[in-house]
């Protein structure tokens, strides 16, 4: 009765907040624009023996095809059909890669764009990656079928049809989002359109969904569609469990419509996190990293249990949607590894990291004038493959930060800690901090402009550890800086403030 009883209660308090990983694997990956082949590939051979828990995968639906500029990134935000159809591959090929990864405890969450079809000006054809028919300007979709009627026309009130004011909830909801054919989800036959392809992606073995646009959808609407959710494939999940949601709310505070309003649905996108973390590792506006003591609801952030929190996303690393300048990415790889350690080490939130392509970015008047590229392609448009180079990084351009040691390495330490206390904080009053997991890990940084010499009570039993982000652990040897925790817990650490990644981080299973 006991387990029974424990299983029914965490359903019951978790349900559509849960990941619905593996045990001891706690962060999600989004392989962005990654072919579903490639998933499958990196679920056997690298995910799966690093402990993540997940991959969150590009929209798999059928697009519009884009020819001005080229193919951007964003076009796979254009839906045309929920023919399961895209770059990254066909029906097969997304049924493959969900059944390897699930058969390896890699679960998929895929990127549902459900708010809208594509842009007004898309024009009418058979130009979408499954060659469906349809017609932009009268709002006609057979391959779903969606017409007119099934579109917020009526309903948005603005001058243009688009969104113009944020302060203007309705607008904002029943408008379209830069002229995005805006989908009545009122609408019970939207509704049910949108749940029967939800639900086919259930019963192909998907784990959940990243819910794209749910500050444009009404929340009522958005829980009227996921009630219609079936359970999660029992051939990989327990009886009753239900599909992992987190629903891209940007909200950085000082529009009306809240993250808070989303939570009776899942979890909510924490775009204050990454925003706050760049401009906090960058030292922008006076700010130290001594401050993050209190990280987490104290910065105003959602409750833990309803983030699902990223240092940067495949909008604002490029200057798209929230967050600024003050977001790092792989372009700022030394300030990036600190973030995304940070991040890793630290309870809140459920994490994923960002795994993204390399595009030629070129900033005129501040702004990067090709933010739009799409991924790594061939002559004939279709997406390159991602190779893998004998030192285990990814060729082709694309960026696999996912594999980067510190961040791997990371990912681990987020597993080993998992359920401990954020504890034994230390910081010198500017940019030196350091903080314990329970008796299970410690990290440091030094992210001032001057030399750390301090000895700091770790937590952890006593020992010689291997640090994770000079180098690791290999079999019984350590390729890193060595860290020797004395019976009473107290360890001394050294970080130089040109170390080419200044902080140190240890756990109990890179013990020696
Ligand atoms: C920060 O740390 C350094 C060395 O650990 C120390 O010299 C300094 O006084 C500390 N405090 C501040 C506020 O910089
Ligand atoms: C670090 O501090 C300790 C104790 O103050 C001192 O003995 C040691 O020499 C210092 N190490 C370095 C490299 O400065």
């Amino acid at each position: 009765m006991g387990i029974y009883f424990l299983l029914l209660v965490v359903g019951l308090c978790w349900g559509q907040y849960n990941p619905n990983t593996v045990p001891k694997r706690t962060s999600i990956v989004h392989l962005f624009e990654w072919r579903w082949q490639d998933i499958a590939e990196e679920c056997e051979r690298y995910l799966a023996p690093n402990g993540f828990g997940g991959v969150q995968i590009s929209p798999p639906n059928e697009n519009v095809i884009i020819t001005d500029p080229q193919q951007p990134w964003w076009e796979r935000y254009q839906p045309i059909s929920y023919k399961i159809c895209s770059r990254s591959g066909n029906e097969e090929e997304f049924k493959d890669m969900v059944k390897r990864c699930n058969n390896v405890g890699v679960h998929i969450y895929v990127d549902a764009v459900i708010n809208h079809m594509c842009g007004a000006n898309a024009g009418a054809g058979d130009h979408a990656t499954c060659g469906s028919y349809f017609n932009a300007k009268t709002e006609d979709f057979p391959a779903v079928p969606y017409s007119g009627r099934d579109f917020n026309d009526h309903k948005c009130k603005s001058r243009s049809g688009n969104i113009e004011d944020y302060h203007d909830i309705s607008q904002v909801r029943d408008c379209r989002l830069v002229s995005l054919l805006d989908l009545a989800l009122d609408r019970e036959h939207v509704r049910s359109r949108v749940a029967a392809y939800l639900n086919r992606l259930i019963g192909l073995g998907v784990a959940g969904f990243r819910i794209d646009a749910a500050k444009h959808m009404w929340p009522a609407d958005v829980k009227a569609i996921l009630d219609k959710l079936e359970d999660l494939n029992t051939q990989w999940f327990p009886a009753g469990t239900k599909p992992f949601i987190y629903q891209e709310v940007i909200d950085l505070g000082g529009e009306p419509i809240k993250g808070s309003e989303y939570f009776g649905n899942g979890r909510v996108t924490e775009f204050k996190y990454g925003a706050k973390l760049g401009t906090v590792i960058r030292k922008w506006n006076g700010e130290k990293m001594a401050y993050l003591k209190n990280w987490g609801e104290g910065w105003g952030f959602v409750p833990s249990d309803r983030a699902l929190v990223f240092v940067d996303n495949h909008d604002n690393q490029r200057g798209h949607g929230a967050g600024g300048a003050s977001i790092l990415t792989f372009w700022d790889a030394r300030l990036y590894k600190m973030a995304v350690g940070f991040m890793l080490a630290h309870p809140y939130g459920v994490t994923r990291v960002m795994s993204s392509f390399r595009w030629p970015r070129y900033f005129q008047n501040g702004k990067d004038v090709n933010d739009w590229y799409g991924p790594p392609s061939n002559a004939d448009g279709s997406t390159k493959t991602v190779t893998i180079n004998p030192d285990t990084t990814c060729g082709n351009d694309w960026v696999c930060e996912h594999r980067w040691r510190q961040i791997r390495n990371m990912v681990v330490f987020r597993n080993v800690v998992d359920g401990e206390p954020f504890s034994n904080w230390w910081d010198n009053g500017s940019n030196q901090v350091a903080f314990g997991r329970g008796n299970k890990g410690f990290i440091i940084f030094n992210n001032d402009d001057w030399s750390l010499n301090v000895s700091l009570q770790t937590g952890l039993p006593a020992g010689t550890y291997c640090d994770v982000i000079s180098g690791q652990k290999e079999d019984d040897l350590c390729t890193a800086v060595e860290v020797h925790v004395a019976a009473d817990g107290m360890a001394n650490f050294l970080i130089g403030n040109e170390d080419q990644d200044p902080f140190i981080a240890i756990h109990v299973d890179a013990k020696l």
